[in-house]
Order: C-alpha cells, then structure tokens, then sequence
C-alpha cells in the first residue's frame, strides 16, 4: 500500500494555512509542506482577533497559501487520497472559507472530503510528530479550550477535567492586554517573565490539592489585576514581575491538575498512559514544558510536545489528523456543515461545582 497524500486546510482563527502531509501503512507520519500566513498585524491594532476582518483575509490569501503548499510539496490535487479542512470548533466566518474551499476541491478533483475538529488536530500532532501510542493523556492548551483527556483512538477522547472559567491561553492574553503588552499576549509575557522574579507576588493556585482535575483561572488573573492597579504606574521591572509571579502560578497549577488527571487516567482506564502530550499555542511556553517534563518522570511517563510550529495552529495538523481519519475509513459528505462549538468528547461529562 502506498502513502497517503492528504492536504489539509486551517482557517479557524487568526491563521490561514494549508499543509500537505504523507501517512504511511505502518502510520508514520511525514510534512511535504506547511504555509502558515499569520494575521496577527491586521488584529493587533484591536488587541485581540476581530472575526470579521479574520474571515475576510482567510478568503484574500488561503487560494494563494493552499496553491504554495503544494508547489512545496511537489504535488498536484490528483495526487491526493484526500482533502481535509478544520470544520470546527472556531470563529464560524473562517471555518466557512476553509471548509468550502476543501469541499470545492474535493468535488473538482474526485477526492474524499473529510471534515476535522480542530481539537482533534491539536490533540493527534505527537502521533505525528513523536508516534505517540494510544492510550495517553492529553493536557489541551489552547486560547480557547483547557482540558485533560484521555485519548483511546481518532475519534475516543474521554474528558477528565475542563476549565471551570477561562482558558490557560485566554489568561496569558487577559493578562498581556492589563500591561498594555503586545497582542498575542502568551508569547509576550514568557518573554517578560524570564526578565522578572517569579517570587516578588504570591498569587493563588486556584484548584490545587482538588481531586478532580479541573482548571480555574479566573482569580488568578484577578489577582495580578489588583497588584497591577495597586502599583500603577507600572516600572518594566514591575511587568516582568507580575509576569514571572503569574507564570509561576501557572506552572504550579498546570503540574498539580496534571497529576491529579494522571490519577483518573490510571483509575478509568486502568493502565499507565504512554504519554504526557501537551498541545494547543500554550504547549509553546518553555516554563510549561519544563515543569511537565519532570512531572512527566516522576508519574511513570514520557512528556511528548510537538514543536512551537505545530502547537500553534497549522495546516500540518489538520492534513495529518485527516489522513488518520481517511486510515480508518472516516470521510465525510460534502453537506457537511461548519460548527462553531464542537466538543472532542461526545457527551461531556457534567460541570462539577
Ligand atoms: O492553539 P492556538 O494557536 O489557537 C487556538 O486554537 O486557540 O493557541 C493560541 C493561544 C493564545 O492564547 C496564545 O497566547 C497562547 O496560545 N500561547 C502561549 C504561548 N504561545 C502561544 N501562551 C503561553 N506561552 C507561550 N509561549
Ligand atoms: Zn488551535
């Protein structure tokens, strides 16, 4: 059996990106190619991603993008067992643009469509970048979505524990936007904390020592807010402060809501996961990755995170997610509508208090 060619479209968000990826029969996974055209000047004057102007600039430049992806990868639509797109979860306008776009091509060239959540996409890159087996658990970091999942198969994820309130993400950007730092915020205030004394404030861990593993970040980023307006006006030494001291709250809770999902993962499933996987823009941040590493160790695992590439969105990820889905016979119809919310877990367990 020969590889299987898929291309695979991103448009959920600020990223406009196409990406040809290569699956083997054994399931290896090789990128061909991978566009990625940031829009992050045309938000930046906003502070954050205007949907509007977001679907507009995915429809101006994603025929050009997915056109250089497979220039790059030296291929023609007919090459190709599959065409894959982000059909979800996301701003609807650019899961539109993405999703037709795949749609027309797999109808012009007679190529199966299949239809990817992109929560799906984040949470199968260490398959493709590291061959992470099944069962492992996933830590989901993203700037919309907080969540610890068991991952059986493509298509089983079992949701051990969510945010009660803000995403990890949105709570570096919430916190980047209060010190009137650069949008996007994440990248920015890592950057400041390696500046700043991660021990000048003592911030809350909210949930630590809790069972379940669920995540709070609301009055975390409270906290810094009160400091923030109590030193007002702030120094650079104050920012890279608050940053450091927020940072290492972060650091704190992440490792302690890890280890309390580890728990539940032995305990529902019965076995040791294979591997830590952390994913979603957060999996970028270097504090993060550090502190999982020995979590990592000391629960029996590996600690397996893609890239900084391909954490952040990319097409790489939906393409390769495709090509599992098209593996196991998953396609889709061309009707298939674009979803604004699309939980990975079928029934999510209920909110606990
Ligand atoms: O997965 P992603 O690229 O887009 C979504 O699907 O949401 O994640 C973007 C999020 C943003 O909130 C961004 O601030 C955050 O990931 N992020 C980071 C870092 N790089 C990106 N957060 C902390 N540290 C970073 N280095
Ligand atoms: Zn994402």
């Amino acid at each position: 059996m020969a590889d299987l060619l898929v291309l695979g479209i991103e448009t959920t968000c600020d990223e406009t990106a196409a990406a040809v990826v290569a699956r083997s029969p054994s399931g290896a996974g090789d990128i061909r190619s991978s566009i990625i055209r940031s829009q992050i000047e045309a938000h930046s004057p906003y502070g954050g991603v205007v949907p509007e102007i977001a679907a507009r600039a995915h429809v101006e430049v994603l025929d050009r993008v997915i056109a250089e992806a497979m220039h790059e990868a030296n291929v023609s639509f007919h090459d190709l067992a599959a065409v894959a797109a982000a059909a979800g979860p996301g701003l609807i306008g650019g899961v539109i643009v993405g999703l037709t776009t795949a749609k027309a091509i797999a109808l012009a060239s007679h190529r199966p469509l299949v239809a990817v959540n992109h929560l799906e996409a984040h949470a199968l890159t260490a398959r493709l970048t590291d061959g992470v087996a099944f069962p492992y658990l996933l830590l989901l970091v993203s700037g919309g979505h907080t969540q610890l999942l068991a991952v059986e198969e493509v298509g089983r994820y079992r949701r051990l524990g969510t945010t009660l309130d803000d995403a990890i993400g949105e709570a570096f950007d919430k916190v980047a936007k209060m010190l009137s730092l650069p949008y996007p915020g994440g990248p920015e205030v890592e950057q400041q904390a390696l500046l700043g004394d991660p021990e000048r404030f003592t911030f809350p861990r909210p949930m630590h020592g809790r069972r379940e593993p669920d995540f709070s970040l609301s009055g975390l980023k409270t906290a810094v807010r009160l400091e923030a307006d109590r030193l007002a006006p702030l120094s650079d030494q104050d920012v890279a402060d608050l940053c450091a001291s927020f940072q290492a709250a972060v650091v704190d809770v992440v490792t302690d809501r890890v280890r309390a999902g580890a728990r539940m993962f032995r305990e529902r499933l019965g076995t040791t996961p294979t591997a830590l996987v952390v994913a979603g823009g957060v999996a970028a941040n270097g504090a993060i990755k550090a502190a999982l590493q020995k979590a990592a160790a000391e629960l029996g695992t590996r600690l397996a995170v893609p890239p900084p590439i391909l954490c952040t969105d990319n097409g790489a990820m939906i393409a390769w997610a495709g090509a599992e889905r098209l593996a196991r016979g998953l396609t889709d119809p061309l009707h298939i509508s674009p979803r604004a919310r699309w939980p990975l877990d079928p029934a999510p367990a209920p909110v606990r208090a």
